[in-house]
């Protein structure tokens, strides 16, 4: 199946994405990295590896208007699945319903909990003993629809927002491309897995 992932920074659940479908087994391979921020470090690294990216900054211009030109790189790299990874940017309604039941998302909380930004900060504030991420099925509201998998991080007494992050984000490496290779069998037609069978037992 064909991936496009969109970012907005970094890029490092992307690169998790990306190196485990250079497994033989990987039902997935990302073929655009798009962000709204051409200047995006995840880009660099995309391009590096030999995936096409595309670059463009959403300033000055209309959410819809946005979202239609990046909708359009889309399609013509043939992408049949939208991973989001840290775009940190809301889709317009016309986007989010084109690509209903076929985008992604990963957030660094155990859904429904802490929705939106903050979420390491607001999960020890809570006492929690637990954060944690989750991938969903991207619907129209904000970190909601469908949860496809999570993880619990524990949370360590003197934890800070920055080091729960950074070792949620270990979790949320294995947890994005297990998912989204399930998700994308799952969707696949049966003529297709049988080759796969094929191809693997050959
Ligand atoms: C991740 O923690 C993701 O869950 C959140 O933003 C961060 C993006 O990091 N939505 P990266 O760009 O994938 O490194």
């Amino acid at each position: 199946a064909k991936v496009g992932v969109l970012i907005s920074g970094r890029g490092s659940n992307m690169a998790a994405l990306l190196y485990a479908a250079k497994a033989d087994d990987c039902p997935y391979e990302i073929v655009l990295v798009a962000a709204n921020d051409p200047q995006a470090p995840g880009l660099t690294l995309a391009a590096a590896e030999g995936v096409a990216t595309f670059g463009l900054s959403h300033k000055g211009m209309k959410r819809a208007a946005f979202d239609a030109i990046i909708d359009g790189e889309l399609r013509r790299a043939g992408v049949q699945f939208v991973a989001l990874a840290g775009y940190m940017r809301l889709l317009s309604p016309e986007f989010v319903t084109a690509w209903e039941g076929r985008m992604l998302n990963i957030h660094p909380s155990l859904l429904p909990k802490y929705k939106g930004l903050d979420t390491h900060q607001r999960a020890i504030d809570a006492g929690d003993s637990h954060g944690g991420c989750s991938v969903h099925i991207v619907t129209a509201e904000l970190d909601d629809g469908p949860v496809l998998g999570q993880t619990p991080v524990a949370i360590l007494p003197g934890d800070t927002p920055d080091t729960l992050a950074a070792r949620t984000l270990i979790a949320e490496h294995q947890l994005y491309s297990r998912v989204l290779a399930d998700y994308v069998m799952r969707e696949r037609s049966p003529e297709w897995l049988l080759g796969r069978v094929r191809a693997i037992a050959m």
